[in-house]
């Protein structure tokens, strides 16, 4: 990612009378500045400027997908607001369950309505769900008034695909079905001054049997050492103290690089860069995580005490329906290895509840594991269909209130293991990134400790990005009160 003034320079140089440029990501900068003009005459058309908006569903990845859609916004002149009644409106969207495709069915109508009244305005879908012909079918069928449809694998090519926008009538739909691109310097605007995901690789190659993922991302690529560090490092210049490396399984890191590494050797070189305060990632894969990456955790200054290793299930029989790859007790005995060598470790994980062939027993065996591993947190998910995937096909489909009654059985589980654990430190001095105003009470900030948990206290907003220390008074449930320390 170039600074602002470097990438003007480059603009500068370019010729937009003549034919686009071959080569990324050269290509994208072409239309970038293409763009820039088709925006400034319609902004002088209506005599304002004119509004943009992204709206964001699913994961960090696509959280940070959509940093890059607005770094292209704001650079060909749009006006990025928080609300969808703007001039051109993104959603970034998610598949991982259906209850995420019927959100964006319901805002899609919401959208229609305004567009109505500003027939200027422009509307385009991208992300995992874009990836899904049915999808797709659906839109074309159901929703004509959408301008722009794109997927995960071409998110580089926004700047282009938006002088289509503008250049064609109708809808312009742009899906590849895989690639082995990483198109690297395009802009991006981050949310958050003081802390920013980074992607270290993308896609997914495990398949796991309830999963779309593998299908509408494609499979596992690692970004090159060099160009995360030297991501990092910008950031770190610019202000950044936090950074979340991103991948869908970050133990798998650099299997698939000309010259391999390992993630735990990447961490090291993250952690040398100086000026960088904390490092998180997400997500790990139990069958993955080596001795290696336990080793450099423990020995860390900037690893945060966290750790989210998402379990799915705790019956053997049910991982191995899922295609986990790894057994209740593979996985018990390395949640207990990880507690062993760094005691004070936040464990967090997901579970999935009703899964084909589910028995309440199996659901007993997940419910004995969150005790047993006493998880921090964890995120519990109601087993969603995916079209496609190995288990949709699969017959012993569990009725829904027996689902309903295993999920309730569960999440009373994974709230009293949560309460306890996050209770663990009341009365400690600790550090806390301060991140934003209290959404509640304007005289508190809002912070977290290194092992996730969140934390309030009073304070003023000149403290935000800064790190400081916090007495953890009082213990609520999943969060502190506190006041602040010298
Ligand atoms: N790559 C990550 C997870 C990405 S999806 C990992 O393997 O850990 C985030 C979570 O959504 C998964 O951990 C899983 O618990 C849940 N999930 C995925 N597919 C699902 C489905 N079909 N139904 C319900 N939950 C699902
Ligand atoms: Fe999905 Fe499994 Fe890949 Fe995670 S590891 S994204 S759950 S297939
Ligand atoms: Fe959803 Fe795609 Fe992330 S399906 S969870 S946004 S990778």
């Amino acid at each position: 990612m170039y600074k602002d003034e470097k990438m003007e320079e480059i603009l500068e140089t370019i010729n937009i009378n003549g034919p686009a440029p071959e080569a990324e990501p050269m290509r994208q900068y072409y239309f970038i500045k293409k763009a820039r003009i088709y925006v400034k005459e319609l902004s002088e058309k209506a005599g304002r400027p004119l509004t943009a908006c992204t709206r964001t569903f699913g994961c960090q990845m696509n959280a940070r997908d959509s940093e890059k859609l607005v770094g292209i916004l704001e650079k060909v002149g749009y006006e990025v607001i928080e609300n969808e009644n703007a001039d051109f409106v993104i959603f970034n969207t998610c598949t991982v369950r259906d209850n995420a495709n019927q959100r964006v069915y319901g805002r899609l109508g919401v959208l229609n309505g305004y567009k109505r009244k500003n027939p200027h305005m422009k509307i385009a879908l991208c992300g995992c769900m874009m990836q899904e012909p049915s999808v797709i079918e659906k839109i074309k069928e159901s929703y004509r008034f959408v301008d722009l449809i794109f997927g995960t694998h071409n998110i580089f090519k926004f700047a282009e695909l938006l002088n289509a926008t503008f250049e064609n009538r109708g809808m312009v739909i742009d899906i590849w079905q895989d690639t082995d691109k990483i198109v690297e310097d395009l802009p991006i605007e981050r949310k958050y001054s003081f802390k920013s995901g980074v992607n270290i690789m993308f896609g997914c190659n495990n398949f796991c049997s309830y999963c779309i993922v593998p299908y509408v991302r494609g499979r596992e690529r690692s970004r090159k050492p060099k160009d995360i560090i030297r991501e990092i490092e910008q950031q770190v210049a610019d202000g950044v103290v936090e950074v979340m490396l991103l991948g869908q399984n970050v133990n798998s890191y650099g299997k698939n690089l000309e010259e391999p590494m390992t993630f735990a050797q990447l961490l090291k070189e993250v952690e040398k860069i100086e000026g960088l305060e904390r490092i998180r990632f997400m997500t790990s894969h139990p069958k993955d995580l080596s001795d290696e990456l336990i080793e450099v955790m423990k020995n860390s200054k900037k690893i945060c005490k966290h750790l989210h290793l998402p379990l799915q299930s705790g019956s053997t029989r049910i991982l191995k329906a899922m295609n986990r790859v790894y057994t209740r007790e593979q996985y018990l005995e390395l949640a207990q290895k990880i507690r062993k060598e760094i005691p004070d470790i936040a464990l967090t994980t997901d579970i999935i509840v009703g899964f084909p062939g589910e028995t309440p027993e199996d659901v007993d065996a997940t419910i004995d594991m969150v005790r047993q591993v006493k998880y921090d947190n964890a995120f519990t998910f109601i087993y969603s269909k995916r079209t496609g995937t190995p288990a949709a096909a699969m017959e012993n489909q569990v009725p829904e209130e027996e689902v309903k009654q295993g999920f309730d059985r569960l999440l009373k589980v994974v709230q009293e293991t949560a309460r306890e654990q996050v209770a663990k430190y009341q009365g400690q001095i600790m550090d806390v990134l301060v991140e934003e105003i209290n959404e509640h009470d304007g005289s508190l900030l809002t912070g977290r400790l290194s092992n996730n948990t969140l934390v309030h206290f009073p304070g003023d907003a000149s403290l935000i990005g800064k790190i400081v220390n916090v007495s953890l008074d009082e213990c609520h449930g999943f969060y502190y009160v506190g006041h602040m320390v010298e």
